[in-house]
């Protein structure tokens, strides 16, 4: 099969690294893709957004099978586009895809099929949500309902702060639309755990649980990143937790969309709270987790391409799906600066030494003029290793990842232990 992967960072390369070692993939192509994911598959200079010539490509050259693996493109119905070219494609429709492109609908989702969340109220009128704000006090978690690239929520510590977010959503449009009508919640306490899982709009099965670090350093410090690292599987979930969660929100949540009209095909990310009162349901999305993927999909032992089909067909509870017992963890090597402001263009040494012992996924890199690696983005890598715990998983990706070097290089020394 002619295969076509859209999307161009590290959890792109970890699903490109996994196809190609499917005997179902014979030709391997990812849009745009980027100087690691060069190494396992033909890379298409189309940006990951444009659904016209993205089609338009995939027919030309005969796709037989399309992945989608970004939001955006998920969110602009580029799998209805290309079913309607005929073409079969991995992941949720549009108006699947909505539980992550509007938290409103999401929200009002989880009430109406009694799927457990923070309580909430949804608001397009900003002297409406101050009230609101004033009523309930702080902590209160305010939320721009649209896509924000992980940044439009603000857990404020006080009212002051929660008024102040909402005048940036509503009045001065931080993020434009999205931000035009706001969902406001109660704040909750607990660990925090991925659960990704393949879905094939009926069934449903989960991965490893997982684990990422959103903030940029140390401690879970400063800016919130895309991801500074993430681990598999989470030791807060537990069998029982996982029971609960099967029963209270993902059987739910899959019953829930397919009654609404929308079945969801793809994988579906539930974000979850553990909180004193059980788990809830923090945030969907439509899609992998960058970099939870890095670190789960290192633990797959059976065929994604196999899987990706039978969730397109409608028959993911006839596949069996193995994982490698163990640990993985995967440690993101980013630009000095990240999130805030950095520079980009510099060569990286030590890649082949790290890879002896670990997966290099590459998220922000391109090919310089002679052939070498250089730095093209915020998180330029994401070192992965397996161990037999999560300890020895850590051990291992840090190990790795110490003969790697760039300009201004940054990372977490904590990834996994906090
Ligand atoms: P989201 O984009 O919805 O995943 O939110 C980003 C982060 O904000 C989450 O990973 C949580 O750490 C935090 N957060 C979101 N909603 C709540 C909530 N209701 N209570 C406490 N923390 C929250
Ligand atoms: N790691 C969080 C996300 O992919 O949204």
């Amino acid at each position: 099969m002619k295969v076509l992967v859209v999307g161009g960072g590290g959890r792109e390369h970890a699903i490109c690294w996994k196809l190609a070692q499917s005997p179902r993939v014979t030709q391997l192509f990812c849009a745009p893709g980027n100087a690691g994911i060069a190494q396992v598959a033909t890379c298409v200079p189309v940006r990951a957004t444009d659904v016209e010539n993205m089609v338009a490509w995939a027919k030309e050259n005969a796709m037989d099978f399309v992945m989608v693996a970004p939001d955006d493109p998920l969110a602009l119905g580029m799998v209805d586009a290309m079913e309607a070219a005929g073409i079969p494609a991995f992941g949720p429709r549009k108006n699947a895809a909505i539980i992550e492109a509007s938290k409103a609908f999401s929200k009002e989702l989880m009430k109406k099929y009694g799927i457990p969340t923070a309580a909430y109220e949804t608001f397009t009128d900003l002297d409406s949500a101050l009230a609101y704000v004033d009523a309930q006090g702080a902590p209160i978690v305010v939320k721009a309902d649209g896509l924000a690239l992980g940044k439009g929520v603000t857990v404020a510590a006080t009212v002051e702060q929660a008024k102040q977010a909402l005048h940036e959503m509503m009045v001065d449009g931080k993020f434009g639309s999205s931000g035009s009508t706001v969902v406001i919640e109660e704040c909750m306490t607990g660990p925090e755990v991925t659960v990704l899982a393949f879905c094939d709009g009926e069934h449903l099965v989960c991965m490893p649980s997982s684990q990422d670090h959103k903030r940029a350093y140390d401690g879970n410090q400063g800016p919130n990143t895309g991801g500074m690292g993430a681990f598999s599987p989470s030791p807060n979930y537990t069998p029982e937790i996982a029971k609960r969660c099967m029963e209270e929100i993902f059987l739910p949540t899959v019953a829930a969309l397919k009654a609404e009209g929308r079945p969801f095909k793809g994988v579906i990310y539930f974000g979850l709270m553990l909180t004193p009162k059980g788990p809830r349901v923090v945030e969907y999305n439509a899609r992998f987790g960058d970099p939870e993927t890095q670190a789960v999909l290192s633990l797959l032992d059976s065929d994604l391409m196999e899987i990706f089909q039978a969730c397109v067909n409608g028959t993911l509870d006839q596949v069996e799906i193995r994982w490698k017992s163990g640990a993985a963890c995967c440690l993101v090597l980013a630009s000095g600066g990240y999130p805030v402001s950095y520079r980009s263009g510099y060569p990286i040494s030590g890649l082949d030494e790290a890879g002896k012992s670990a997966v290099v996924f590459h998220a922000g890199t391109k090919a310089g003029p002679n052939g070498e690696i250089l730095t093209a983005g915020g998180r330029v890598l994401g070192v992965t290793a397996l161990g037999a715990t999560l300890p020895d998983a850590i051990e291992a990706a840090y190990a790795a990842a110490k003969p790697i070097s760039f300009q201004d290089m940054h990372f977490r020394t904590d990834i996994g232990r906090v």
